[in-house]
């Protein structure tokens, strides 16, 4: 009896490191991908090539386990375990608390305080991705990456916003349910997404709003109409990104993580 062939896929018939997926993703002149790897912070060089070798990374959709690959980082989209790294040398992403009383905007022809003054180093084409009203504080995010803060702002991605108002007491019971029903306003409904009740002191309530879209005074106005005024708002997340305890009027750099949870949140 003739003995079966062995499927030429087999993997122990290849030395370690092969692969037989075609690389079309080559770029002669590029940047080593475990060194772009290592330079975006993933992880070191050695911990980087294991990555590679073991089929963890993608560059434009395809596997690529090449030692020595050669790839372009400003123009290349490259994957880690399915999450999006930001390689691109340029783009800078940072969390800004913006305090009340700043406008949102990167100036300001009245001379008020504006979001220019808190940006610590000035990076080329820097947006803020949405607004927040003057007299909101908060997070708002920035960056020169245009793609990703337009999706961000794009209300077909239905990225959340969380925040928290204070609001005069008590609450009823039915405010959530009501919110989340949605709210008759001027320009349309608008739907809560979820709603808590933070804190109740006496008078004061601190209350947590979650909403998917961003027109103006939204949360300041479906309170309102509910018949709690907001005394004070601020958001404190925005998407995968949370304020954390970045103090207002500071700024920081996003995390790789958070900066590729936010691509996943826009399925970029
Ligand atoms: N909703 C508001 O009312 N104000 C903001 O700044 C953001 C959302």
């Amino acid at each position: 009896m003739k003995a079966a062939r062995q499927p030429l896929r087999d993997r122990d018939f290849y030395p370690e490191g092969y692969s037989d997926e075609r690389d079309t993703t080559e770029v002669p002149d590029g940047v080593r991908l475990q060194k772009v790897l290592a330079q975006a912070g993933v992880a070191s060089r050695r911990a980087c090539e294991e990555m590679i070798g073991e089929g963890r990374v993608t560059v434009n959709g395809q596997i690529v386990r090449r030692f020595g690959a050669k790839v372009d980082p400003a123009t290349q989209v490259i994957h880690v375990d399915g999450k999006r790294i930001p390689t691109a040398p340029d783009l800078v992403y940072y969390a800004l608390n913006k305090p009340i009383g700043v406008v949102s905007t990167m100036d300001d022809p009245q001379g008020r305080p504006c979001l220019a003054d808190y940006v610590e180093e000035p990076a080329p084409r820097l947006f803020h991705v949405g607004r927040l009203d003057t007299e909101t504080e908060g997070l708002l995010l920035l960056t020169n990456d245009g793609e990703l803060a337009n999706r961000l702002t794009h209300p077909s991605y239905g990225v959340q916003k969380k925040y928290w108002a204070k609001v005069p007491g008590p609450i009823p019971r039915d405010l959530g349910r009501r919110l989340k029903q949605g709210i008759e306003l001027e320009d349309g409904i608008a739907r809560a997404d979820g709603f808590t009740v933070v804190q109740e002191h006496g008078q004061q309530a601190l209350v947590e709003v979650v909403l998917h879209e961003g027109r103006k005074h939204v949360v300041r106005r479906m309170l309102e109409v509910a018949g709690h005024r907001v005394i004070d708002l601020a958001r404190i997340e925005f998407g995968p990104v949370k304020l954390g305890r970045t103090k207002p009027g500071t700024m920081r750099a996003l995390s790789l993580k958070e900066v590729g949870e936010l691509y996943a949140a826009v399925k970029l």
